[in-house]
């Protein structure tokens, strides 16, 4: 039983999970993505891992490294039907929506000009975000018109193509966090709330985190995003609105846990290990 982990640098992620194999004295083998180099119609090489944790810092090395290992029928922690779902907010409204699964109202546009109304028939404020991308960045949000018509036409004039998609949804009137979920297969094994005086609660931007008791209401919500996505190891965001409750926000595909692992003593990296055990079990069982 071998496990492969594809990176890109040695956060304290990264550390822990080395350390969680280390440890056990489980087979693994590290995989730098930037020396990462495969022959497509080859894949001989690769067939002596059994699972794949895949931990790229790069949304698109992540998802193309899993694509290849889950075409040789090698399974990754996660498989990339569940990162091309997670990495786009359209993707992942969509299918959250299909699946039931509470969220914001949430608009897409194609032009400067439909999206400015499309925002007038969320109404302002409202909130503005890249299709692809984590940590808060270039979420926006609009107040008016002005700011409406310069944060479109600005991303239509120096973005790239997936910036030419206008993603806009409803503002939550959250109580100044929001809570991320934790889940492992059909356990939701730990959340956080993320607190900031501003209105972006990404930790990445300063918000402190605390713990956040996973009731069974955030358990069920948890749950149901994680398998309307496929399922896996995903952090679930949930903003809380004072009048419907629990809205899922984001799933998340590859997480973060430096915070969440010091302050609830919960052992996210040696989880994740478990679970890419238990799919390499299931790959050498078949
Ligand atoms: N519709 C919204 N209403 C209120 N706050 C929001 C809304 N969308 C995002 N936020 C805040 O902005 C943060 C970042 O947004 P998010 O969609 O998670 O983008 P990213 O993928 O960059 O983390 C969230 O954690 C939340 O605090
Ligand atoms: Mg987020």
């Amino acid at each position: 039983m071998r496990i492969g982990v594809v990176y890109s640098r040695l956060r304290v992620e990264e550390k822990w999970l080395f350390a969680d194999l280390e440890k056990r004295g489980i087979d693994h083998e590290r995989i730098k993505d930037s020396d990462f180099i495969v022959d497509l119609a080859d894949p001989q090489d690769w067939q002596r891992f059994d699972a794949v944790i895949i931990r790229s810092l790069s949304a698109s090395r992540g998802l193309y490294a899993a694509q290849v290992f889950n075409s040789w029928g090698i399974p990754t922690v996660n498989p990339y039907s569940v990162g091309e779902i997670c990495v786009d907010k359209v993707r992942t409204t969509s299918v959250l929506a299909a699946a039931g699964v509470p969220q914001p109202r949430t608009m897409m546009a194609f032009t400067p000009e439909s999206a400015v109304k499309a925002g007038e028939a969320l109404g302002y404020p409202y909130v503005v975000k890249p299709i692809v991308g984590s940590w808060g960045r270039m979420v926006s949000k609009i107040n008016d018109l002005d700011a409406a018509e310069a944060v479109f036409e600005h991303k239509q004039m120096l973005g790239g193509f997936q910036q030419q998609i206008f993603y806009l949804q409803e503002m939550i009137n959250k109580p100044g966090r929001d809570i991320r979920a934790f889940v492992i297969g059909d356990q939701t094994t730990v959340a956080i709330y993320r607190h900031a005086e501003h209105w972006v609660t990404n930790t990445a931007r300063g918000a402190k985190a605390s713990v956040c008791e996973v009731t069974d209401e955030i358990h069920a919500i948890s749950q149901a995003a994680a398998n309307a996505v496929g399922g896996g190891v995903l952090a679930i965001d949930l903003l809380e609105d004072p009048e419907r409750g629990y809205l899922v926000n984001e799933v998340n595909h590859t997480m973060e846990y430096h915070s969440t692992v010091p302050l609830t003593g919960v052992d996210l990296p040696g989880m994740i290990v478990d679970h890419a055990l238990k799919l390499a079990d299931k790959k050498t069982k078949k």
